[in-house]
């Protein structure tokens, strides 16, 4: 299946005449809707790729046993860089990444090139209007974005777009947890002055989207559990193994990645930090022992919701 290419015609996102981008776009209302820290021009979207933890091929294959539909398309949507979006393509004959944000897109689109992978799209569009016909999707994939999203309009898109037979899954992660530190991430996410800039899903996204599970029974018939490393919920099952990559960071890259984090990036934004002195360097500088070659083992908590219709 892997590397079979049909075409699809893909309707464009909804756009005024003359417009090919959205981004930094003050009079579209497409962008206006969906503009986020990450849809920023100046978001830096490669660092994102590289710092940012990753899904091994045991997540894909672990979801995959529960999928007894079609595996003709599969969508991510909120594909960032396109970091689970890629792994997908192994497993179904076309794939699609949908992301608000052009420079996610322009990532995505230069990695998936760059690796040679043909049966991939990347698109512009949002949870609340998917550029995509009705019951045409087998799997719909969302990874570490579900928070981003307004639940009551993307659920009944993903009702509208998925095959009958189809399976959603919607998994995030939460504060890395590192060896002899575990609350460390947490401390520097929650307790220090970055805590301000996180955008209003963040509390969500911490408790592993488990509130809206009750929303994901209102859409589907069937709706699963898992977490790693502890049961989130009464109904939940441990996922095993876990499907979160690395497990080791060394000191750069640890810092590296929280300076992804989209806090940072409106932190930085924010005029009156300019003469401050760098937030997370400061932290680390102050609460984490190190050299430059030092290295952490890290576990990663993460939560997924997989539905289906039946
Ligand atoms: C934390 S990133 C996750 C990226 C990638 N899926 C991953 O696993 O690393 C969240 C992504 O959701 C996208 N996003 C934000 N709001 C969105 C919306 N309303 N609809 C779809 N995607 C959205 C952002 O542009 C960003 O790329």
């Amino acid at each position: 299946m892997a590397g079979v290419q049909f075409k699809i015609s893909l309707p464009s996102p909804p756009q005024d005449p003359g417009h090919t981008s959205h981004s930094d776009c003050s009079s579209c209302s497409f962008q206006k809707s969906v503009m986020t820290t990450f849809a920023k021009s100046s978001f830096d979207a490669l660092s994102y790729m590289n710092f940012r933890p990753s899904y091994n091929k045991l997540a894909m294959q672990s979801f995959l046993q529960h999928h007894h539909g079609d595996r003709l398309l599969a969508v991510d949507l909120g594909c960032g860089p396109g970091t689970a979006t890629l792994l997908l393509t192994d497993c179904f004959d076309q794939v699609i990444g949908i992301d608000p944000s052009d420079s996610m897109l322009v990532t995505a689109r230069s990695t998936a090139k760059a690796k040679g992978i043909t049966n991939v799209d990347f698109v512009q569009g949002s949870d609340h209007k998917l550029p995509l016909a009705d019951h045409s999707v087998d799997l719909l994939t969302i990874a570490q974005s579900l928070h981003w999203f307004d639940p009551t309009l993307f659920l009944p898109e993903a009702k509208r777009v998925l095959k009958p037979s189809g399976t959603l899954v919607a998994w995030g992660y939460m504060y890395g947890e590192i060896d002899g530190h575990s609350d460390l991430l947490r401390q520097l996410g929650r307790h220090t002055t970055l805590a301000d800039y996180w955008e209003p899903g963040r509390t969500i996204a911490e408790g592993g989207c488990i509130s809206w599970l009750p929303l994901f029974q209102q859409y589907f018939g069937h709706v699963q559990h898992f977490s790693y490393p502890t049961k989130l919920t009464p109904m939940s099952q441990i996922q095993h193994p876990p499907w979160m990559d690395p497990s080791e960071l060394t000191y750069p890259g640890l810092v590296q990645y929280t300076k992804t984090w989209s806090c940072y990036k409106n932190w930085k934004d924010d005029p009156a930090n300019a003469n401050q002195p760098d937030v997370i360097d400061a932290f680390f500088q102050a609460n984490l022992r190190h050299t430059s070659e030092s290295t952490y083992r890290i576990q990663w908590p993460h939560s997924i919701i997989l539905a289906q219709f039946e």
